[in-house]
């Protein structure tokens, strides 16, 4: 990434990755991302917050190059994890003079994840202030965007507001600042589903400290900035909302055409009541897509085969992978064709602990779906039309 002027004395010197294609080796970054990191040259003292991912520590190195920083007075770390710390051991070396700036939360994992020595670190409380001659950095903690530890960093004098993941979008752009359109908001809210979403509780609390903060300017350390805070406040106030939208999530794998069959059938059904449906085939799912329509969805109906007297191991992924995600659905079914056995139901709903759901009954079809079968697919797509309207889903 280049060196960009955001205020007088204060700049973005991050890296951008253009190719990396999976975050923790599981979300797909189809759009690559960024390691935001920002120098404030305070009049007295001088800060850098959060470095970069350490597979690009020689372009964060480079910038700093660029702009002849002799010194570095602190390191901010907002947040703990690697691609925002990782190259913080590397900073510390070439700026031995550097103090690093934490809460103690952060403090024990830094030790833990990069062996930094105790004696490095300067631990500040929620609220405290840092001078740095005419700019002052107020630390906030907002723990749970998406680890314990996190807190944001507030420039007081350019009403700057620094929030590492908070705000954040796996989005690789030379822009500085978010174009208001659909593609930042579907990158911004593919972020906050994969990673925020299970924390909505406390994000929801977050963004009341955010919004009395008043900044101008909203600065994450993923993907482009926020000129404009009240756009993507208001878009993380409607996904942390009880809001539902009147739509049916059906992910589902199909061995032989028959689960297929069934789910072509309930979808007709669904729609044809007004309900809006999302079909995700579970062998080349691409998770953050789902997470997004999570987001908001109601009803979720899995559907699967059974294979090897079980229910089909990328049915239990999917359950998994949504009971981590703790959407806030309400309701969910399970639905599929088994050749023998029918353990399926069971197996499924023990990957489900952490929602509140209720749990329609499966309709389970034994080979080819059957007239009986249709029936009961076409009962479940009425019952499904009943709870969204009594739920004030359907109006
Ligand atoms: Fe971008 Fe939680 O790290």
């Amino acid at each position: 990434m280049a060196v960009k002027k955001i205020v007088d004395r204060v700049f973005s010197v991050g890296a951008v990755d253009w190719d990396r294609r999976f975050f923790d080796e599981l979300i797909p970054l189809p759009d690559g991302t960024s390691y935001n990191s920002y120098l404030i040259l305070g009049g007295e003292r001088t800060a850098l917050i959060d470095t970069v991912d350490p597979e690009k520590e020689y372009e964060l190195i480079g910038n700093l190059k660029k702009l002849n920083v002799e010194r570095i007075d602190y390191v901010i770390a907002n947040h703990a994890e690697q691609d925002h710390s990782g190259s913080i051991p590397k900073v510390l070396e070439l700026y031995p003079e550097a103090k690093l700036i934490t809460n103690k939360k952060a403090r024990d994992f830094l030790i833990d994840l990069l062996h930094i020595p105790e004696e490095k670190f300067k631990v500040v409380q929620d609220g405290e202030e840092l001078f740095l001659g005419n700019k002052t950095l107020r630390f906030v903690f907002a723990p749970w965007v998406h680890w314990p530890e996190t807190m944001l960093t507030y420039l007081v004098e350019d009403k700057i507001l620094f929030t590492c993941d908070f705000f954040g979008s796996h989005f690789a752009t030379s822009r500085l600042y978010a174009e208001e359109d659909a593609k930042v908001l579907e990158d911004a809210k593919r972020y906050y589903a994969e990673i925020m979403m299970p924390f909505r509780v406390q994000i929801r609390k977050h963004l009341e400290k955010v919004k009395a903060l008043g900044a101008e300017v909203i600065a994450p350390s993923h993907g482009p900035l926020w000129k404009n805070p009240n756009f993507i406040i208001g878009a993380y106030e409607e996904w942390v909302s009880d809001k539902f939208g009147n739509i049916v999530l059906i992910p589902f794998v199909s061995m032989h055409g028959s689960t297929w069959e069934m789910v072509q059938y309930l979808s007709d059904a669904l729609q044809e009541r007004g309900i809006g449906v999302k079909i995700f085939n579970l062998m080349q799912m691409d998770i953050g897509k789902f997470a997004i329509e999570l987001v908001s969805a109601p009803t979720l109906i899995l559907a699967a085969p059974t294979v090897l007297a079980g229910v089909h191991p990328l049915a239990i992924y999917a359950a998994y992978l949504t009971n981590a995600l703790r959407p806030k659905l309400k309701y969910a079914g399970i639905i599929g064709s088994y050749g023998w056995g029918g353990k399926a139901v069971e197996h499924i709903k023990t990957q489900l602990p952490n929602l509140k759901i209720e749990l329609f009954e499966p309709v389970l079809a034994k080979g080819l779906p059957r007239e009986e079968d249709y029936r009961k697919l076409n009962e479940l797509a009425g019952l499904i039309f009943q709870k969204h309207r009594e739920a004030r889903i359907i109006k």
